[in-house]
């Protein structure tokens, strides 16, 4: 049994996590604790307008309608959408991706993407080549840099879709998004961006990036609760809808309505986890996105110094706050990233996520396929103080072996 020295381990300004005292730093997969006004507005929701929107006339219904339209307007306001209407909502990123992707191709298309990408891209991706649709995944380099010329080598005749991750989930390396939206500009090829990273937490502009489809999730950097996320489609791509059903419109028709957003948001939606979307993208807008970038390079600057210290670490990706989100995957020699994970949880109260983190292309790209990772991912609610009580925990650890 490893014995382990434990270290101060204060409650640091927590008051949003209902009296929880830990550490999370586990962003990347879903951000927490979430602004205040989140949990009030999702639970106003429930509580006060829980109707069905768009079905009915009476007020509470028109109530729950107009909270959506605010949310789909709020995100437009965010990323640069000229038209509200043509923001689709979705359960998450994941069903974002896989409508953009089986809604776009037929088969005898080719896709390019990288190998930084998500299994949220990679599996249906790799899936539809039994369908005819081939793909091209550019390797970028061991720090999950993606280099535009090797894009633009891999493009076909028939490459009807770019993909890209903005910024990966393993390393938080970003890519250069406008650079790419000048190249599938100029080839006329769609671009796909996956911000499952990089919403709420870098600036995107559709119209300056040239992006087509843009997939975003809510649970992560928007502070939506999870079960929400979106899909922008640009006008002229015409998607086969995944699921048809009800819309609450046109309902003499026994075809799928050909009008945004209805055509692709069949079933009742999430009005609560919506109401609550809309509450983080406000909080968001009203800090201002540099602020929070500023506030989460601070801590990942902070961090990449102290594990640099740390005896045997390993770090991967840029190790540079200016070309990366605030996502820090590492390794210990002669330690198994999951037994670390395990033993910050149990023994400091520190959550991390440890493993592949549904990413096998990025870890072949940077030589952890059989490893894994020990993954870092403070959030714009982590403080320093909280940073130095993970290192010095690491630094136990370690140390007391
Ligand atoms: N894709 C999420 C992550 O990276 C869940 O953890």
């Amino acid at each position: 049994m490893i014995k382990i020295k434990t270290v101060s381990n204060q409650p640091v300004g927590k008051s949003l996590t209902g009296g929880i005292s830990l550490i999370y730093l586990d962003n990347a997969a879903t951000s927490w604790p979430k602004p205040e006004v989140v949990y009030q507005a999702a639970d106003q929701c429930l509580r006060e307008y829980g109707a069905n929107p768009g079905r009915g006339g009476y007020r509470l219904s028109l109530q729950a309608g107009r909270m959506i339209l605010e949310t789909r307007e709020l995100l437009a306001t965010l990323f640069n959408i000229p038209d509200s209407s043509r923001i689709i909502f979705t359960g998450n990123v994941t069903e974002s991706l896989n409508l953009a992707i089986k809604g776009w191709l037929r088969p005898g298309d080719h896709l390019v993407m990288t190998s930084m990408e998500h299994n949220a891209v990679a599996r249906p991706v790799f899936g539809l080549q039994e369908l005819g649709v081939n793909h091209t995944v550019v390797q970028c380099s061991p720090e999950g840099r993606l280099a535009v010329r090797d894009l633009e080598k891999s493009l076909r005749p028939n490459t009807r879709l770019i993909c890209i991750n903005h910024a990966s989930n393993v390393t938080g390396t970003i890519q250069p998004l406008e650079e790419i939206g000048d190249l599938a500009a100029r080839k006329g090829i769609p671009l796909l961006v996956d911000c499952a990273q990089t919403a709420g937490v870098l600036p995107i502009d559709v119209k300056k990036c040239q992006i087509s489809l843009l997939a975003f999730t809510g649970h992560k950097g928007l502070f939506g609760p999870p079960g929400t996320g979106g899909l922008y489609i640009a006008e002229g791509i015409n998607l086969r809808p995944l699921k048809e059903g009800g819309t609450g419109s046109k309902s003499e028709l026994l075809s799928q309505p050909e009008d945004l957003p209805e055509r692709f948001e069949s079933g009742t939606p999430n009005t609560s986890g919506l109401a609550g979307l809309g509450a983080g993208v406000k909080f968001i807008l009203d800090q201002g996105i540099d602020t929070i970038r500023q506030h989460e390079q601070e801590l990942a600057r902070q961090l990449l110094d102290g594990l640099q210290r740390l005896e045997g670490v390993i770090i991967y990706g840029p190790k540079d706050i200016t070309e990366q989100t605030a996502v820090i995957s590492l390794n210990i020699e002669g330690w198994d990233a999951g037994e670390l994970s395990f033993l910050l949880d149990h023994l400091f109260d520190i959550a991390t996520r440890a493993g592949l983190h549904c990413a096998p292309l990025a870890h072949q790209t940077l030589g952890t396929l059989e490893t894994g990772t020990l993954r870092l991912s403070p959030g714009y609610f982590n403080t320093a103080e909280e940073i130095n009580v993970l290192l010095e925990a690491l630094h136990s650890i370690v140390k007391n072996r």
